[in-house]
């Protein structure tokens, strides 16, 4: 067992407890629902589909499975509370991404790589010329994969390499430089000639397959800088370099925050990043599977996924239940604010869920998490924040859970585990992003083994043979 989770066991003892909690609370009943035995499956095949293509089966999958009635959630074969208690990120993501968990070297040589492409200095320098401060972070993120996308491969020079002889070049190495000493009639200006014979021929070398196992990795680590350098880039702070002997978790909060964490904060946040790292056909997974499915690349894929989790009621629901507590304001107010919601037929943030119809087991994690920093941490703001969260959730599971089985949802202990650590609100998205960027690339790099363009279709309720009017007749 590494060292970290050596220093770390209770953390691993409170991740145990919640699996035999779920355990008692799921009875090990063996049907499971959107399960097949047969790996071939013969297509079409049958299945009832509402509205938002609830219950719709797009594809099939051995990533991951989400069983929604027991509150279950496995990754390739192994249970969610198993990896959090004995694994990392960096092995979960390769569990995702190649299917089986890797041996030590395996291990040793994806990390190599993922630490090496943390360096993202090209995308960064881009970055801060950009007003980041005033913009949604995951805007800046999404800006973030597409420089990714330009550094990292030479896509666009294969395709669209300019012609030199037709217009002046505008690459990095042409500046306007004056030809006459300044106070001449005009001045002539003269692009220096870049010299891109030479490098083309390295380009067509490094043509980085674009939609494999090298983009997801390059997004893998450079989505995770990109989010550190926007947290000190909205504190008016230069970006932090990333250091190469920090794990995964480690070295986001030391970019994002500009401390080194204690082994309890890295393996609460490496616990907290296998958590978020996949979870079936969700609408960002969805999103980034229909963009690859056109053959795009998995640069744009993964920045459909971002703007797709961006929203409130999916991966923007971390940061909205924050406010939300803080809007409460205190444990007295709870019933009163949870009536008001009520009356006016307004969603609670954190809960609920399409699939889970049980406890998200990702909640039943970082709840106690969230306990176990509260209980160490001195914070009187975070402590009210967890009363009200409590008291909240009582609220709204005796009056929702067993007559519409809603639940706490994976976004409604997330927010307050990530103030604890430090992390600014507007960053508990893009978090969730730098996770899922595992689950996202390994089902986009699944799919297109077999690939087929999405394409589903709208059931037509329109009218036909209106005749046309001209526009003076209307
Ligand atoms: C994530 O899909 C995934 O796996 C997503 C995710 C992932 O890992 O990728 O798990 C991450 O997105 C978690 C969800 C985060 N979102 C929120 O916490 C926002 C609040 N939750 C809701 O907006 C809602 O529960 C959804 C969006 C999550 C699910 O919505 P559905 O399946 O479309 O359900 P619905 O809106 O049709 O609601 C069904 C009923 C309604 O009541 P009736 O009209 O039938 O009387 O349940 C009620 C809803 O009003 N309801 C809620 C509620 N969520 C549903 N009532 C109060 N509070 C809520 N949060």
């Amino acid at each position: 067992m590494s060292d970290l989770l050596k220093q770390t066991e209770e953390i691993t003892k409170i991740i145990l407890e919640a699996k035999k909690k779920a355990q008692i609370e799921t009875k090990e009943d063996k049907s499971k629902d959107f399960v097949s035995n047969n790996t071939d499956i013969e297509w079409p095949i049958n299945c009832v589909v509402g509205p938002g293509l609830e219950g719709a089966i797009a594809c099939t999958s051995k990533i991951g499975y989400v069983n929604g009635a027991k509150g279950w959630l496995i990754y390739r074969g192994y249970d969610i509370f198993d990896l959090c208690a004995y694994s990392t990120f960096e092995e979960v993501s390769y569990l995702l991404i190649h299917g089986k968990l890797p041996t030590k070297d395996e291990l040793d040589i994806f990390n190599k790589k993922l630490i090496n492409y943390r360096d993202i200095n090209y995308t960064i320098k881009l970055l801060m010329g950009l007003n980041v401060e005033e913009m949604n972070t995951m805007a800046v993120l999404r800006i973030g994969t597409n420089f990714i996308r330009h550094d990292s491969t030479f896509i666009d020079s294969k395709y669209y390499k300019p012609d030199f002889n037709s217009h002046i070049s505008s690459d990095e190495d042409s500046i306007p430089m004056e030809t006459k000493p300044m106070g001449e009639k005009e001045a002539i200006y003269e692009f220096k000639k870049a010299d891109y014979q030479e490098k083309s021929k390295i380009m067509e070398k490094e043509l980085v397959d674009p939609i494999g196992y090298k983009s997801s990795y390059r997004l893998l680590s450079g989505v995770a800088s990109v989010a550190g350098a926007v947290a000190r880039l909205r504190q008016g702070k230069l970006p932090i370099e990333p250091n190469p002997e920090l794990s995964f978790a480690a070295n986001l909060i030391y970019m994002t925050t500009g401390k080194i964490p204690t082994p309890v904060e890295e393996r609460i946040m490496d616990v907290s990043l296998i958590l978020h790292a996949d979870h079936g056909m969700n609408a960002s997974t969805f999103a980034t599977m229909v963009v690859a499915s056109t053959l795009s690349d998995m640069y744009f894929a993964v920045g459909s996924g971002i703007a797709a989790l961006n929203g409130p009621l999916h991966g923007g629901a971390n940061a909205e239940v924050l406010k939300m507590l803080k809007e409460i304001g205190d444990i007295d107010n709870v019933e009163q604010w949870y009536e008001k919601k009520q009356q006016n037929k307004e969603k609670v943030m954190g809960f609920g869920h399409r699939v889970y119809k049980a406890y998200d087991p990702r909640a039943r994690v970082l709840g106690p998490l969230a306990e176990y920093l509260i209980q160490n941490s001195d914070n009187k703001e975070s402590k009210k924040i967890f009363k009200i969260a409590q008291k909240l959730e009582e609220q709204v599971i005796a009056h929702l859970g067993k007559e519409k089985k809603i639940f706490p949802n994976v976004d409604f202990y997330s927010g307050i585990v990530y103030s604890c650590l430090n992390i600014p609100v507007e960053l508990f998205t893009p978090f969730f992003a730098v996770s899922r960027v595992s689950g996202w690339t390994a089902r986009v790099i699944e799919y297109v083994q077999r690939n087929r363009i999405f394409r589903p279709r709208a059931l037509y309720i329109g009218e036909f043979d209106k005749e046309y009017v001209p526009i003076d007749k209307r």
